[in-house]
């Protein structure tokens, strides 16, 4: 359904840009969770851009569903890990939600059962009519993305959204995700640099390489659904993708600093 075909990202000209993404080939399939795991710095929200078309590759094609991605598609919603500065403080929660629905193509009523649907999906219909402010990180971070979900994008692209969220908390919003795509169908790209996080909610991994990052391994995650945060992380197999995740973020993190000690390597 979205493709990237021979991606290439610099920012900046040729002799003092960054070259950010390299040579990047994959596809997504409809309804997969498809977890994006690197090191700090390798390109991840580079190429979560790409996709979303808010970045124009510099060479290479993203197609959805064959179509070149020229600006930002309709069929694509964001969730970024800063869910205060993605939340109106001024508007209601339910505003807030229902804010991206243009009503040109979302009649009032609809729009009004998509919000109600979202709002409870992500359990925060008593905070309908709160200010965000009032609520917790995490409950921000849900309404961010019951914003997602009313959208009813087919691919809903999150950047890192849990990173500044408690351990518990976090869980939580793991499972949430992995009900929305049951509930919803929707297509997920999900970018973390937590490794269980990568293993645990993914039907496939992408393990990225150190700038200018390309796809160093894909990983098929059999373990069975639904998931559970005790005894899917007790499976052995789980244990085993996590290593072979964490051995590469490793290499992959000493790379880049030989590289940053080293320049002219
Ligand atoms: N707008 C920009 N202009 C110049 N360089 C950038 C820009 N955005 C990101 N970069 C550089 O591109 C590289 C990849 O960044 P990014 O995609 O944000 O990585 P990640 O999300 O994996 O941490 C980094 O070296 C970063 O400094
Ligand atoms: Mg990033």
């Amino acid at each position: 359904m979205l493709k990237l075909e021979g991606v290439s990202k610099r920012y900046g000209d040729e002799n003092t840009g960054v070259l950010a993404v390299r040579d990047l080939t994959f596809e997504i399939g409809e309804g997969e969770v498809v977890t994006v795991v690197g090191p700090s710095g390798c390109g991840k929200t580079t190429i979560l851009k790409l996709m979303a078309g808010l970045l124009a590759p510099s060479s290479g094609a993203v197609t959805i569903d064959g179509r070149p991605l020229v600006k930002p598609p309709l069929e694509i919603a964001l969730v970024f890990q800063d869910y205060s500065a993605s939340l109106y403080p001024w508007m209601r929660v339910a505003e807030n939600v229902r804010f991206p629905l243009d009503p040109k193509r979302v009649s009032s009523a609809e729009a009004t059962g998509r919000v109600e649907r979202a709002l409870e999906s992500v359990g925060l219909t008593r905070f309908a009519d709160s200010y965000p402010w009032q609520l917790s990180g995490g409950m921000q971070q849900r309404v961010a993305i019951a914003r997602g979900i009313a959208y009813q994008p087919k691919i809903l692209l999150m950047d890192e959204p849990f990173g500044a969220l408690d351990a518990q908390t976090r869980a939580e919003l793991e499972d949430l995700v992995m009900r929305v795509r049951d509930e919803f169908g929707v297509t997920i790209v999900f970018v973390t640099h937590d490794i269980d996080e990568s293993v645990y909610i993914a039907d496939r991994v992408l393990i990225m390489g150190p700038r200018p990052t390309y796809v160093e391994q894909e990983l098929v995650v059999g373990l069975p659904h639904p998931r559970d945060q005790i005894t899917s992380k007790e499976d052995p197999s789980f244990a085993h993708l996590r290593g072979i995740v964490y051995r590469s973020i490793r290499e992959s993190t000493q790379a880049m600093a030989s590289v940053a000690k080293d320049p002219e390597r």
